[in-house]
């Protein structure tokens, strides 16, 4: 099983969409495994969004997600960051495929309405740096309907 951090970014939270987006990963079959609201700081922002500290788009994306509060949550399942990725479809909302949250909800690329880690570094890093190291595991009866 693979654990990925996902987000719902201020456009998702501010359009009353945390519950249509949360049912999307839900109904995949992810599993939630941890999940917060809060409220983002710059420091907390320009830690997570370092490796784009530099790039024409840096000031606005940390503007964007410091400017209201986020979800955000750990989910797991097998494939769980290649799966949460395809589901909120391709950065930019103009291009990514219908039936995907940013296809189904959104236009533009600086308002994609969800983040998920691209890669198992970047999740074990972005989870971490998030949530911390400790949460307890629980067991969720549907998973050997989900999981062969
Ligand atoms: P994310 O990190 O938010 O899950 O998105 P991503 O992997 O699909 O895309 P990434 O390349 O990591 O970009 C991070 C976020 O920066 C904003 N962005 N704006 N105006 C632009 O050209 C541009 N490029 C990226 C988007 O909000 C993107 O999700
Ligand atoms: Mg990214």
């Amino acid at each position: 099983m693979e654990r990925t951090f996902v987000m719902i970014k201020p456009d998702g939270v501010q359009r009353g969409l945390i519950g249509q987006i949360i049912t999307r990963f839900e109904r995949r079959g992810l599993k939630i495994i941890d999940m917060k609201f809060v409220h983002v700081s710059r420091e907390l922002a320009e830690k997570h969004y370092a490796v784009h500290k530099g790039r024409p788009f840096y000031d606005g994306l940390i503007e964007y997600i410091t400017s209201g509060p986020v979800v955000a949550m750990v989910l797991e399942g097998s494939n769980a960051i290649t799966v949460a990725r395809s589901t909120m479809g391709a950065t930019n909302p103009a291009d990514a495929a219908p039936g995907t949250i940013r296809a189904d909800f959104g236009i533009e690329i600086g308002r994609n309405l969800v983040h998920g880690s691209d890669g198992p570094e970047t999740a074990a890093f972005e989870i971490g740096l998030w949530f911390g190291d400790d949460r307890p595991a629980w067991t969720r009866d549907v998973d050997r309907w989900i999981f062969e």
